[in-house]
């Protein structure tokens, strides 16, 4: 111990000055220093002078002295921190008295500084918080640490746990956390920092601190997806709400900075109406129509985000794979219709297309027709045929053909669709008109009605419309030198055959005519048939009595010699027929005679016989009215009258002339001849007195009769001709012209030009005309004297 000694004196007092310098915290009762010898007092007088130390103020007692040794010891543990804190030097004053003389002595204890004390910090764990984003070169200020010591003992250096992201840097009273490294939080969420201070001191002491190191989230990561690209695969037609596939982002940030939802980039309006996405979840599902036909795959991008708006991408593709859900579909090209029925084998007829909008197999197509009909398909470039004829067409045996067009796909399960192509053939001449018959007959008896019908031929042609429409008309040719038009027309279009004159059996009994039938085609077809007409006899020819000669001429008479026998031969009427048949079938008869019974007459030889033999007693003249009669129905009939003289010798022959009329036949002409006179008569009169009452009443002259009657000069129709030459009248013509027959006289018109007068006189002529008429036909008159000579009655009038 270093011993300072002051002495001094004071005026009064002598004070000595002692002053003493020891380290601080020595322990109790060591010795400061021998204040007895410092001071050259006598121990023995230390107690006897009733030495004390008295402190000044109320300080504790940290010193005493020892009276037996005079050693100054201390009493307490001195801590020179807490008697002078920080100041450079601590002194502790103490006062030691002596009595007797009341002597003080100042003693001053000079406390040296011992590094007692260690550095401190405030806490020991010092928490702090920061953030990740901090940047590089932040300082972060560390409470510095405090030791009690003063000088070299006090705090003298810092030293920091060696770290990746702090150094420390300590300037003259601060001390900072220095960031070197940027921290991450992701990496190291905390961190402990031993932060160690160190004083000059020898021992050296240290204090130390942890500094807890929160780091702060910052929002400095991004989602990142698992996969970069994520492949899907979807059916077409998957319904809605099917999760094609979740995606999922990791975000290593936390809490709001962590919170991923993901949206869909951009995508096409398309794909937002097919595809939704759980933002939380990030499930992608179906909400629209999944048409592999009008789409195979989608791909989109899809934003994960945090929750302040970091965002990462990623792909979706979704492939979708095809089903097998469109039937195929058959187009119709092209097509000829309607063909031709004569196009040869291989005709193409029309192209068809079919398509399907599947792919790969559920695509392909296999496109088929029925079986039962003349075409076939033939596979052109893909999915393109040809719809080709097998076989000849015949219209006539089918005229349409409904093609069914089947196409299955190659999908499971397949797929098929049909199509019906209607079809027509189209007519081609090819068939001529085809007569029922190999020939035609036709039966007309004679006297037939102009214009009446004789037969129809009929013709067919299966072909269509005016290939098909048959024209009759007669083939050009001579029956009796006479053109056949002249004997017969045929409707062009019923094929009705028409006489057009009136036949005579008499004349010719048959004839053939060629009819053609025709076709409207271009160029036309035709077929030609032979119509034979047989003329049926009717009876209208009365017999012909050639002998003996018509009465009138000569008056033959036979010869009959006296000596016949009966039965023998006497003479023979020989009559003939026109007709044919039965019609001419004679038979005679006798319708009077002289002596009935004398002879008799061949049914039908005509050889007149004697039935008995002759006598004296029969009359010299015998006369026989011999009757023909034919066999017609009904029958017509001549009569002839027979004289037969019984006489070996002519000259005995009389006058033969009165015997040559018989009385009826005489009186009959007669009446005529009277009644002839009379009309005539009559009428001259009537004549004379109606011009007489005109010329009276001197009358404007007027036509009686304008309207005269007409009798037709012939039978034929005035407009009834031929027109095309060929003897054919369509029916229109004919039609025509049998209206028109007599039409020119018109019943109207007849009534209308009479007057009052002249009604009664025709009402008179015409009853006479009647009377007339009856008193010939009763005489069995020449019908065409009767006939002409009202013809020259009603001319007059
Ligand atoms: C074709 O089909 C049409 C309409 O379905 C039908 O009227 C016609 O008779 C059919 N033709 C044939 C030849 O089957
Ligand atoms: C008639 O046949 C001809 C060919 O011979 C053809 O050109 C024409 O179209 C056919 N007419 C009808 C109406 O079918
Ligand atoms: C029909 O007769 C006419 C005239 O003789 C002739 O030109 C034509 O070829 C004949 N037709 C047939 C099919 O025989």
């Amino acid at each position: 111990n270093i011993v300072e000694f002051y002495k001094g004196f004071s005026a009064l007092w002598l004070i000595f000055y002692l002053s003493y310098s020891i380290p601080e915290e020595m322990k109790r009762e060591s010795l400061i220093g021998n204040i007895a010898k410092d001071l050259g007092l006598n121990v023995g007088t230390l107690s006897s002078r009733k030495a004390r130390i008295d402190f000044e103020g109320s300080r504790k007692r940290y010193c005493d002295i020892k009276m037996n040794t005079g050693d100054l010891i201390t009493l307490e543990r001195i801590d020179r921190e807490s008697l002078c804190g920080k100041k450079p030097s601590c002194v502790l004053k103490v006062n030691l008295v002596l009595e007797n003389p009341l002597e003080l002595h100042r003693v001053s204890l000079h406390i040296q500084d011992v590094n007692d004390n260690s550095p401190k910090f405030r806490e020991n764990l010092i928490e702090m918080e920061i953030s990740e984003s901090a940047e590089k070169g932040n300082r972060f200020s560390i409470e510095e640490a405090h030791d009690a010591d003063i000088g070299q003992n006090a705090v003298q250096r810092y030293t920091l746990e060696k770290n990746d992201n702090f150094i420390l840097s300590v300037t003259s009273n601060k001390v900072e956390l220095v960031l070197e490294n940027k921290l991450d939080r992701e990496k190291q969420k905390e961190m402990n920092l031993l932060l160690t201070a160190l004083d000059g001191g020898s021992p050296q002491r240290s204090g130390t601190v942890v500094i807890h190191v929160t780091v702060l989230d910052a929002n400095d990561n991004a989602p990142v997806f698992s996969q970069a690209v994520y492949k899907a695969s979807l059916p077409e037609n998957s319904p809605p709400d099917t999760i094609v596939i979740t995606v999922s982002a990791t975000d290593a940030d936390e809490g709001l900075n962590g919170d991923v939802t993901y949206h869909f980039g951009h995508v096409s309006d398309d794909e937002v109406n097919t595809f939704s996405i759980d933002h939380k979840a990030g499930e992608i599902r179906v909400t629209g129509v999944i048409d592999f036909e009008e789409s195979s795959s989608f791909e989109m991008r899809v934003q994960a985000k945090d929750g302040l708006g970091l965002t990462s991408y990623c792909k979706v593709i979704i492939d979708v794979t095809d089903i097998n859900d469109n039937a195929p579909v058959i187009y119709l090209k092209s097509l000829n219709n309607p063909i031709p029925e004569n196009v040869s084998p291989g005709t193409e007829v029309g192209i068809i297309n079919v398509q399907d909008r599947d792919s790969e197999t559920n695509g392909q197509v296999r496109c088929f027709i029925q079986q039962n009909v003349p075409f076939k398909l033939v596979p052109s470039i893909t999915n393109y045929y040809s719809l080709v004829t097998t076989g000849q067409l015949d219209r006539e045996l089918v005229s349409d053909y409904n093609i069914t067009i089947s196409a299955t796909d190659e999908g499971s399960p397949p797929l098929s669709s049909s199509k019906t192509v209607q079809l027509s053939v189209a007519d081609i001449n090819d068939n001529p008109p085809v007569f029922e018959e190999q020939s035609y007959s036709a039966y007309v008896s004679e006297n037939n009605k102009p214009g009446s019908t004789l037969c129809s031929v009929t013709a067919r042609d299966p072909d269509w419309r005016q290939n098909g429409t048959v024209i009759y008309s007669l083939l050009p040719g001579e029956v009796n030198g006479a053109p056949v038009s002249s004997y017969l027309s045929v409707n062009g279009d019923t094929g009705v055959i028409h006489a057009v004159r009136l036949f005579d059996y008499e004349q010719f009994r048959s004839f053939k005519v060629q009819v053609m039938a025709r076709d409207n085609g271009s160029p036309p077809l035709s077929s030609n048939v032979t119509v034979s007409v047989f003329i049926s006899d009717v009876n209208d020819n009365s017999p012909q009595i050639l002998y003996p000669a018509p009465e009138g001429n000569s008056f033959m008479t036979e010869l009959v010699p006296k000596a016949a026998h009966g039965g023998s031969l006497v003479s023979k009427v020989i009559a003939v027929d026109s007709d044919s048949g039965q019609n001419a079938w004679l038979s005679y008869h006798i319708v009077k005679s002289t002596d009935p019974g004398l002879f008799t007459i061949g049914l039908h030889s005509g050889e007149i016989r004697t039935q008995r033999d002759i006598s004296e007693s029969d009359s010299m003249k015998q006369n026989l009215l011999v009757s023909v009669k034919d066999n017609g129905q009904p029958s017509l009939s001549a009569t002839c009258s027979m004289y037969l003289l019984i006489s070996d010798n002519l000259a005995e022959v009389p006058e033969l002339k009165d015997i040559s009329y018989d009385d009826k036949n005489s009186k009959l002409t007669s009446y005529l001849i009277i009644a002839l006179v009379s009309v005539s008569t009559f009428f001259l009169t009537f004549i004379i007195i109606i011009l007489g009452v005109r010329f009276c009443r001197r009358r404007k002259p007027r036509l009686l009769f304008d309207g005269a009657v007409a009798i037709p000069s012939a039978y034929l129709p005035p407009n009834y001709a031929d027109v095309d030459g060929t003897g054919t009248l369509r029916s229109t013509y004919n039609y025509d012209a049998y209206l028109t027959t007599g039409s020119r006289t018109s019943d109207f018109k007849f009534v209308s030009s009479y007057n009052d007068n002249t009604l009664p006189c025709l009402f008179t002529v015409l009853f006479f005309c009647f009377v007339f008429s009856y008193f010939f036909r009763k005489l069995k008159l020449n019908r065409h004297f009767a006939i002409h000579y009202m013809d020259c009655l009603c001319r007059v009038n």
